[in-house]
């Protein structure tokens, strides 16, 4: 297989589960060396066996990307020398939301707290140790619900529209660096988190996870009519990651199978 990735060093956050980690053994399929972060040390343990038993350089750092003081001792911690050339803002919690009025603060500023601030924690972090020559790569995942009506996602879909601005102001400011900046905008993409939900609330309708999934990816009118494989993302990541991006910053693509019926 073409190594589109080699000698590239990936930083995903989220990195332990479902999208994250499918970016992961993507990357590291391609030749790249593969950091994941996350807060749970047993799945990022798990994480980073599975992309070494694939052949690839792993390891993993455990770290509350909400901690800012932890976010900067994590920087001391790598050194003078650490390059970073490819790095993943994933990590965040699956669809948030509840009717806007009568809502806690709490479930808002913490989504936001995880995907946003987490991404410029990061971004601030990472950006000083990444190549200057056109390599350089930040990938924003965010959610169609920052860009498209979904019922009960409010606290998803402010902090999802937020990723998106954060991607246009990060391009803008890192170009002088020759640093792509892009963001990803995911459907509905079947990761445990979600199989979980959907069995829970399935349950409480009297039907199966599986049926609950199927219901809802027509009721939002998914074109493609079924949800996605997590690998099904970690494509586009790569693509964006790889030499194949190297003309494309500041831009949000879809990777909804149709959700978002957007006109242009
Ligand atoms: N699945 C979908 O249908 C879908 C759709 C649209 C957008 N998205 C977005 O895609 C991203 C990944 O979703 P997913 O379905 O793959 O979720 P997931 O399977 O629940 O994985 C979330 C990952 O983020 C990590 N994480 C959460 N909070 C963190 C924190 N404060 N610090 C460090 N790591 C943290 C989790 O590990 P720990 O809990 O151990 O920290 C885990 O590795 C999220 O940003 C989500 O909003 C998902």
């Amino acid at each position: 297989m073409e190594q589109m990735l080699s000698g590239k060093h990936a930083v995903i956050t989220g990195g332990s589960k479902g999208i994250g980690l499918a970016i992961g053994e993507l990357f590291a399929d391609h030749g790249a060396e593969v950091t994941l972060v996350a807060r749970t040390a047993d799945d990022l343990d798990g994480a980073v066996e599975r992309l070494r038993e694939r052949g690839a350089t792993a390891d993993a750092i455990q770290l509350d990307i909400c901690d800012k003081a932890a976010v900067g001792e994590m920087v001391e911690g790598l050194g003078a020398d650490f390059r970073c050339d490819v790095l993943v803002n994933n990590a965040g919690p699956i669809l948030q939301g509840a009717p806007v009025l009568g809502s806690e603060d709490r479930k808002w500023l913490e989504t936001f707290d995880t995907k946003v601030m987490g991404a410029v924690r990061l971004s601030r972090a990472l950006a000083p140790s990444m190549p200057a020559d056109g390599s350089g790569r930040v990938i924003n995942v965010s959610g169609i619900s920052g860009r498209s009506l979904l019922p009960e996602a409010s606290a998803s879909g402010m902090s999802n529209a937020a990723v998106t601005a954060f991607t246009s102001y990060l391009a803008e400011e890192l170009k002088g660096k020759r640093i792509n900046v892009n963001c990803i905008s995911p459907g509905l993409i079947a990761t445990q988190a979600w199989i979980d939900r959907a069995e829970e609330r399935g349950a409480a309708l009297g039907i199966s996870g599986e049926a609950f999934m199927d219901r809802m990816a027509e009721d939002l009118g998914v074109h493609l009519a079924r949800w996605a494989e997590p690998r099904e993302v970690a494509s586009v990541a790569l693509f964006l990651a790889s030499d194949m991006g190297s003309y494309v910053t500041g831009q949000v693509i879809a990777v909804d199978g149709g959700l978002a019926n957007f006109v242009v």
